[in-house]
């Protein structure tokens, strides 16, 4: 089974686990390779929702694509569930995410919901975070100070470029990577994250950083894990 057909099977997953919900109800939906899979999979039952909550551009384009209603968060007042995946996940749930660089909106839409339903393959569990670098995005005219304060905590910060990454927005492959907000992201390589809470708060407090890509107050709180066998629900 290969990583496509694990994302497939735990977005079918995230699927039948969200239709438990009463219908009528608003969504909150993620962004990347494993949140598409769980749009494709959800289309047909659109009607079980009122609207939806997207967390990028991307995924806006993803959901009007399949005929969902895309509400602004601003009109949005209660949000029972958000369903995202992750670059890294902790045994207790604490969370790296940001690798496809919308880590600011999947976080206000995961601060609004009532619990966060984390999607993803066994690949991404890990003991400890930070084998993935961390991306924060910054302001970018913030970019030395920042890079500096996030150099003490022991990492390499690299500058995040559009090369590789939503070559959709026709960015120059040199250029800093822009997000959905006018942000860059700031990736952060080869730290051992022991006290997510702590760390986030920290990174939180830096002038010019909009988001760090750490998600411990706005933990998961079900994790869908896709294995070569099944998908494993775990409250967290
Ligand atoms: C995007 C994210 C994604 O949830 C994360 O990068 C996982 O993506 P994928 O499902 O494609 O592996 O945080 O900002």
């Amino acid at each position: 089974m290969n990583q496509d057909q694990l994302k497939q099977m735990v977005g079918e997953a995230a699927r039948d686990e969200v239709l438990k919900l009463p219908s009528g109800q608003v969504l909150g939906v993620g962004t990347g390779s494993t949140a598409n899979c769980f749009i494709d999979a959800l289309a047909p039952h659109k009607e079980h929702f009122s609207g939806t909550v997207s967390s990028s551009n991307a995924t806006t384009e993803c959901l009007l694509k399949h005929g969902f209603k895309v509400l602004d968060p601003n009109d949005v007042q209660v949000l029972p569930a958000y369903v995202d995946g992750a670059d890294e996940i902790d045994l207790a749930g604490y969370m790296i995410k940001g690798g496809g660089g919308a880590l600011t909106r999947e976080k206000i839409i995961a601060a609004m919901a009532q619990q966060f339903i984390c999607i993803c393959d066994s690949s991404k569990q890990v003991p400890v975070l930070g084998n993935f670098a961390l991306p924060v995005e910054i302001i970018p005219l913030a970019r030395g100070v920042v890079s500096r304060e996030l150099e003490k905590f022991g990492g390499k910060v690299g500058l995040r470029l559009a090369k590789n990454i939503r070559t959709d927005l026709n960015q120059t492959p040199s250029e800093p990577f822009v997000t959905d907000n006018g942000g860059w992201i700031l990736d952060v390589a080869g730290l051992q994250i022991s006290d997510p809470l702590t760390m986030e708060a920290q990174i939180n407090q830096i002038a010019g950083v909009i988001t760090v890509g750490l998600f411990a107050k706005e933990k998961a709180n079900i994790l869908l894990v896709s294995n070569v066998s099944d998908v494993e629900r775990i409250a967290l």
